[in-house]
């Protein structure tokens, strides 16, 4: 147990963690070299494609630390040089979207790897995930990347990172205190450079399990912080152990699903599952629970075993995950619902936050309504749906959730448009606000503010965390930033700034529900609420938008934005006129009239029928401002 490190490394999205594993699986020979591909944990074709960590990754490495240049710091816990140590990681996802994968993680392990970049030095997640790790009470390893490139500014990163560290924060968390700058550590995760240092400090600096925890408890505890799916061995919970042992063949129960099984394998990530005897106290492994229903594991319970009956006390949990923003999904064919409907029910197997209820529309069919953790979430999960499912789906301008006091005095839940009560039963309306935290170079600053003075917020505090980087926090309604704000955030700042944000609670607003007509027919996907000063100019941005999106028709298409039934805007795109005469050469004018009188009939009639396809495509352009 005195040989186990339990850790995981958490930076901003792109600031080199997989990479910085994939030097780890090496280093220590966990992978072969001709079988390494970079950003090896990354093992969701989306995941690699993007270049993007979604999921969390626990992998197992055994590591015989050599005498380096690198000698612990005066203080820190002493490790023997050539005996062997268990390091169990866990790569995390650096986007905001995410920060429920790097939550979980941090709950399994006792110390955590805080990587930046050396070009773009500290960004928001870095702050956001450094508060969750400290949080948890863990051991940080600040370390500085990318330090190959010719632009790092590792003078000024280093002084970013030592203000962070010794900064008292909102919460009044503070780490250990690094006074002097230098035991920062330098690396390249690209050519390996410094990479070993960074395991060395790793056994160095992060209390072996049974220091921390009780391992040596004989009454078996585990913590659940995720979960697999296994046609033949059930549901697989990926687990930290914090207590006792287990072995397959035993009985388990869950703490707050109130189920039991007999385990049906144990074992280890080499990132593959690899089965073993035996799971003890401090490590971190998976247990087959044999389980059919993914809804009996969930991630945060606890796992004990049937035979210490009920005395033992449930480790702490997580929060559940809170979606924030929902967006209906319809298939564009309705035979495929039930596809759907399979579909969603193998992805929520891998990804715990997707929340989702079937619902109904006259127009659309059947579908579902989904809550997601925001923008690039829906975006991620749609491209799932089309890619692993080759589903064509509708989906619905997102939507935050509303509460609505009615006139009645009744509080309800409204999660899209067409949910919202009529005017006149409303009494009031409130919106989930967010704190957000941007971080950014001193020179953006001023279109920054700029920026964030267009979306309705308040402002609430500046810090500067060095000479050049300064951090901005406002208040603002979460509607107002799910959708493009990040996007406009890089572009005003060349890329250089980032944000996190967080729950706030509810306030009261003035919003009104904006419909879109086309060909007079209303279609409830574009429907949605706004603020009732910005609806004019949002219902002409939408007809605008949309006429250039929908592709022409052979008849003439009216576009038109409604509040209250009162028309606000309104486009028209005209008929595509499809030559019907092209193939008569010359000549004969009565049959080419005959022709075009032809088609003008064919169009008359395709208007009665008025049905205008809108692709697939147009929705996902709208989802974009
Ligand atoms: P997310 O999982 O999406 O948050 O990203 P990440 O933090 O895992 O970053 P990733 O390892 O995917 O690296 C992002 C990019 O930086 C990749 O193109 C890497 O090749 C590059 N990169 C990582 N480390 C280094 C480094 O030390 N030097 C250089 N030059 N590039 C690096």
């Amino acid at each position: 147990m005195q040989n186990i490190r339990n850790f995981c490394i958490i930076a901003h999205i792109d600031h080199g963690k997989s990479t910085l594993a994939d030097r780890f699986l090496e280093l220590t020979g966990t992978v072969e070299k001709r079988k390494m591909q970079e950003q090896f944990l990354d093992q969701m074709e989306l995941e690699r494609e993007r270049g993007i960590t979604i999921k969390l990754q626990p992998v197992r490495m055994i590591y015989k630390p050599k005498a380096g240049s690198w000698e612990p710091a005066a203080g820190s816990r002493q490790y023997q040089l050539s005996s062997e140590y268990i390091l169990n990681l866990i790569d995390t996802p650096g986007h905001v979207d995410f920060s429920y994968e790097v939550s979980r993680s941090l709950a399994a392990v006792e110390g955590a790897i805080l990587l930046v970049d050396a070009t773009k030095g500290v960004q928001a997640q870095t702050i956001a995930n450094l508060n969750l790790a400290k949080k948890q009470g863990l051991v940080i390893i600040p370390v500085i990347n990318k330090i190959d490139l010719p632009n790092a500014r590792v003078d000024e990163v280093e002084e970013e990172i030592v203000h962070l560290l010794n900064y008292h924060d909102r919460d009044n968390l503070v780490v250990e205190k690094k006074e002097t700058s230098g035991e920062i550590l330098k690396i390249s995760a690209k050519t390996g450079e410094g990479v070993d240092a960074v395991l060395d400090a790793v056994i160095a600096q992060i209390p072996s399990p049974d220091t921390k925890h009780k391992t040596s408890d004989t009454n078996f505890r585990a913590l659940i912080f995720d979960s697999a799916f296994d046609t033949y061995k059930g549901v697989i919970a990926y687990v930290r152990v914090f207590g006792g042992s287990i072995k397959s063949g035993e009985k388990i129960k869950l703490f707050a699903s109130k189920t039991s099984s007999d385990v049906v394998e144990v074992g280890c990530f080499m990132p593959q599952l690899k089965k073993e005897l035996t799971l003890f106290g401090g490590e971190i492994g998976y247990i087959a629970t044999g389980l059919k229903n993914p809804g009996q594991v969930r991630a945060g319970d606890t796992i004990f075993k049937l035979s210490d009956g009920e005395l033992a006390e449930p480790l702490h949990g997580y929060e559940e995950p809170r979606p924030v923003v929902f967006a209906s999904f319809y298939p564009e064919q309705n035979d495929d619902y039930d596809i759907l409907k399979d579909a969603l029910s193998k992805l929520k197997l891998t990804d715990a936050s997707l929340i989702y209820e079937s619902e109904s529309s006259p127009a659309l069919g059947r579908g579902f309504r989904l809550g997601f953790l925001g923008m690039l979430h829906i975006e991620i999960i749609s491209e799932r749906l089309k890619r692993e499912f080759g589903l064509k789906l509708i989906i619905s301008t997102p939507s935050v959730e509303y509460h609505v006091t009615t006139v009645r005095g009744e509080v309800l839940r409204v999660r899209s448009a067409g949910a919202l009560p009529d005017p006149n039963h409303m009494q009031k309306i409130e919106e989930p606000v967010v704190n957000i935290e941007i971080l950014s170079p001193v020179t953006y600053m001023g279109q920054l503010m700029k920026l964030v003075t267009e979306t309705r917020s308040r402002y609430m505090a500046t810090d500067y965390l060095s000479k050049e980087v300064v951090s901005l926090r406002y208040q603002a309604p979460l509607s107002e930033i799910i959708t493009d704000f990040y996007d406009r955030l890089k572009s005003v700042s060349s890329g250089y700034a980032s944000m996190s944000y967080e729950l706030a609670g509810y306030q009261e607003s003035d919003l009104v529900r904006l419909d879109i007509l086309v060909a007079g027919e209303r279609v409830e996907p574009f429907s949605k609420i706004t603020p009732r000063e910005q609806a004019y100019h949002e219902g002409k941005r939408i007809v605008e938008k949309l006429k250039t999106t929908i592709p022409p028709q052979l008849f003439a298409v009216t576009l038109q934005a409604v509040i209250g039934g009162k028309i606000i805007a309104r486009e028209d795109i005209r008929a595509m006129r499809k030559d019907v005469t092209g193939y008569l050469y010359g000549g004969d004018v009565t049959r080419k009239k005959k022709l075009l009188e032809k088609q003008k009939r064919g169009k008359a009639k395709m208007k009665e029928r008025g049905k205008v396809e809108i692709p697939q495509k147009v929705f996902l352009e709208m989802l974009k401002k």
